[in-house]
């Protein structure tokens, strides 16, 4: 079993490596990470998820008290040097958000526009404190956000291309040797022009449900985008992927018996009407695309229910998908658990597919943004 972990963990890092030698040399052209850069111009028709380094970031650092992250600046986008000692290294004190830029038909003369941005700025809030540090106040976190994108909004795709991957951290910068939060914190943001999250692209999903790993305990960190959340899932999902599955679906860790999330996105079961999704008890992260969805859901009439999801449950679903910023709204084409495999309704006519067109045309503009969700910038 070790063996076998160790092996996917080394085909994580070869990929890794790969991905770096990608971005040292801006020239190279990397097919199969689904992205091309030539002569400094992206491939747009290629993007994929992965790291294409932009021109600037936005660095802001502050001692710690709350509202003392006041004065960032616009730096070249690069290496951060860091103590040995500093917080985030050694005790994984970090937080991190992800949030999209993206144009509309008509290309520069439209803008740009962010999604929700004031949501991220309250959820990097909450999760700052959950890790004893501070955090940007509202106004300053939407100004970082703005800055960084108007610095690089040469690599915003075209309009149907991808969008502008933006990520907002903040880690405790500072040196700590013994267990306590960091004397100094970096508030910091930088971009990528991302294309499709899963290799699959638009695909259906095909999740596993993971039995032996979980991602959450309860009175844990999970309800918060901790950078501690994620390295965890990292081994089953990698042995997830060498079988042929595109994620993996996460039980909750006391009874092992209810759904939770995917390791990066939220989880939808549709039956009926009934739109129903696990409820954000501290164990799940509260997605800002779960949220908009649930909002255009009963908007559309759908009755929607947040509660515990039975994982028998998923043998009677008509449709299943996911939602998240990277991933958007993805459907899941089958989920395998114990060996059984179970598949879902798929295609134009699911309540998924029209919950998700909704969603994008209200973010591109081809249907009214009645609540005021999309930000121009
Ligand atoms: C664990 C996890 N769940 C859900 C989501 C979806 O959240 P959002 O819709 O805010 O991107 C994410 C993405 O950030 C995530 O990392």
């Amino acid at each position: 079993m070790l063996g076998l972990a160790a092996a996917f963990c080394r085909y994580g890092s070869k990929f890794g490596m790969r991905q770096q030698r990608f971005i040292t040399a801006l020239s190279a052209c990397n097919k199969e990470e689904g992205q091309c850069v030539v002569g400094g111009h992206i491939d747009w028709d290629n993007l994929g998820f992965g790291i294409i380094p932009t021109d600037y970031m936005y660095v802001s650092s502050c001692t710690g008290d709350d509202g003392c992250f006041r004065q960032g600046k616009l730096r070249r986008f690069g290496n951060l040097e860091l103590s040995p000692a500093a917080g985030v290294l050694n005790y994984g004190q970090g937080v991190y958000e992800g949030t999209k830029a993206f144009r509309r038909e008509n290309g520069d003369k439209d803008g740009m526009f962010l999604f929700r941005p004031d949501l991220n700025a309250e959820r990097m809030q909450i999760s700052a404190a959950r890790m004893c540090m501070p955090s940007p106040s509202t106004p300053v976190f939407l100004d970082a956000l703005r800055q960084t994108l108007l610095a690089n909004r040469r690599w915003i795709p075209p309009h149907g291309k991808g969008s502008l991957y933006i990520r907002p951290m903040v880690i405790g910068s500072g040196p700590v040797l013994g267990l306590a939060p960091a004397p100094l914190y970096t508030f910091l943001v930088y971009a990528s022009p991302v294309g499709n999250y899963f290799k699959e692209g638009t695909a259906p999903l095909n999740l596993y449900v993971e039995e032996d790993f979980h991602r959450a305990s309860r009175g844990g960190a999970a309800g918060v985008k901790s950078i501690t959340n994620y390295a965890p899932v990292m081994k089953p999902l990698m042995t997830a992927k060498s079988r042929g599955f595109s994620d993996v679906l996460y039980l909750d860790s006391v009874h092992k018996r209810y759904v939770e999330e995917v390791s990066s996105c939220n989880i939808f079961i549709v039956k009926g009407n009934v739109v129903s999704t696990p409820a954000t008890n501290g164990t799940i992260l509260p997605g800002i695309t779960r949220r908009s969805i649930i909002e255009i859901a009963r908007d559309l009439g759908h009755e929607v229910e947040e509660r515990e999801v039975d994982v028998e449950e998923l043998s009677g679903a008509d449709e299943v998908f996911c939602t998240g910023t990277a991933v958007g709204v993805a459907p899941v084409g089958s989920i395998t658990y114990k060996g059984k495999r179970m598949e879902y309704k798929l295609g134009e006519e699911t309540v998924g597919k029209k919950l998700g067109s909704t969603l994008f045309d209200i973010q591109r503009g081809a249907i009214a943004d009645k609540n005021g969700w999309v930000v121009r910038i």
